[in-house]
């Protein structure tokens, strides 16, 4: 059955080739529509396989966050995968700044670069990621103390990328992950060197450099009351600075079955009073049990592997299945009823194998967070997804 499917997108994929690379983009047309899912459908073989991005055309953007692989088109069912689902994409690391800017005055552009090429092959929009982030910074960077080289860094690194990407990418998550849990400012690298005011220098840098380019505060778990309001009062900082800022990024590290829906609720409302765009930047669904203390995306914080942790090596049974695919509706049904507010919904992948969930914070676990199996084959999920579409 796998391979049928495999030969079926295989095909699809030499047809939107000889179409055109921005054809792969209306593979929803009915030919390889056909072509592309006949095997894979909901029910019987021919039944052709929908495609998010144009069930959710009139509501919100649709997106995955890929790795090199995935933009490299290792695999052409991928691509194909990637092209008639998504259109949008968020690079995984690869527009990090340890990959982009490797030493204190070089530049390393040529994956950003093919990240952009593929998103204009396929006729999707760039989120890139990320500018300013404690996290996967150049090694030159460790350790360092002295303000004026911080700033030195900062400044350089905003401007030199973010401007030559403006135009290219649709926008930037410009500072990631700057809170703590109570909503206080984290005490990263720029708060110690350059104090609480380095976020607004970052999105006054970033509009400069890239005024065509949407710019966003992206973090997790700023659904929660004392975080979230941490987050309402920087945008209020940041626009009563005169800086702009165009959206903010709820990353979306959720667990099946406890989604915390009025939280997420409250917030787009209370985000989008600020007059900015909400987005779901990083969404996924972890069906494993968590170990104490893990509610949260902190790369910083893994836990040791035990059995019990890892119940599902075998495959997901149906009773998670469910309950994956139930927490999966109830999110897109309350993205449907503020459909206006948001401005685009991306997973944190594209399929369960590729998912850092099967790393964190456990390492060597296997998880099932995403609407794609690890035979690229669409979820019960997947399809629970698409009904909530008018
Ligand atoms: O590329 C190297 C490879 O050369 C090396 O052999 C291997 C050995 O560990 O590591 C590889 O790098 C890994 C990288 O992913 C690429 O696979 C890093 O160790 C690993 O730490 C890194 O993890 C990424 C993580 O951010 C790092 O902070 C995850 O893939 C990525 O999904 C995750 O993404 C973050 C968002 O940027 C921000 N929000 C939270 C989200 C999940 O943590």
């Amino acid at each position: 059955m796998y391979n049928l499917f495999r030969c079926a997108v295989i095909i699809a994929v030499f047809f939107v080739a000889l179409c055109g690379g921005a054809g792969a983009q209306t593979a929803g047309g009915p030919a390889v529509a056909g072509r592309l899912t006949s095997v894979s459908g909901p029910g019987a073989p021919g039944d052709p396989l929908p495609s998010l991005k144009d069930a959710f055309r009139n509501d919100f953007l649709i997106g995955a966050a890929l790795n090199m692989s995935q933009v490299e088109e290792k695999d052409p069912a991928v691509s194909a995968l990637i092209a008639r689902q998504f259109n949008t994409l968020t690079p995984e690391n690869n527009m990090k700044a340890a990959l982009i800017q490797p030493g204190w005055d070089r530049y390393n552009f040529e994956q950003a670069d093919e990240i952009v090429r593929f998103a204009a092959k396929y006729n999707m929009k760039v989120n890139a990621h990320c500018l300013i982030w404690h996290s996967q910074l150049p090694s030159f960077m460790a350790g360092m103390q002295d303000a004026d080289s911080v700033r030195h860094y900062f400044t350089d690194h905003i401007t030199t990328v973010a401007g030559r990407y403006d135009g290219k990418v649709y926008s930037w998550d410009v500072v990631n992950e700057a809170l703590n849990e109570d909503g206080t400012m984290r005490k990263s690298i720029f708060e110690r060197t350059l104090g609480d005011d380095y976020i607004v220098e970052a999105f006054r840098l970033a509009q400069k450099a890239a005024p065509h380019t949407q710019l966003y505060y992206n973090d997790y778990n700023i659904e929660h009351d004392k975080k979230r309001a941490g987050v309402v009062a920087l945008v209020k900082k940041i626009q009563a600075a005169g800086v702009r800022i165009d959206g903010v990024g709820i990353q979306g590290h959720w667990s099946a079955g406890h989604v915390p829906l009025q939280d997420i609720e409250n917030s787009i409302i209370e985000f989008s009073a600020l007059g900015v765009k909400v987005m779901f930047t990083e969404l996924d669904l972890s069906v494993l049990p968590s170990p104490r203390g893990h509610n949260t995306a902190d790369v910083g914080q893994h836990s040791d592997y035990a059995d019990a942790l890892n119940p599902y090596v075998n495959g997901l049974p149906d009773s998670a299945q469910n309950l994956l695919a139930d927490s999966y509706a109830q999110l897109f049904q309350l993205f449907m009823k503020y459909k206006d507010k948001i401005g685009r919904v991306t997973f944190w992948g594209v399929d369960d194998g590729h998912s850092w969930l099967n790393g964190f914070p456990v390492r060597g676990r296997t998880n099932y967070p995403l609407l794609f199996d690890r035979q690229l084959k669409p979820k019960p999920a997947f399809y629970k997804v698409i009904g909530t579409a008018k």
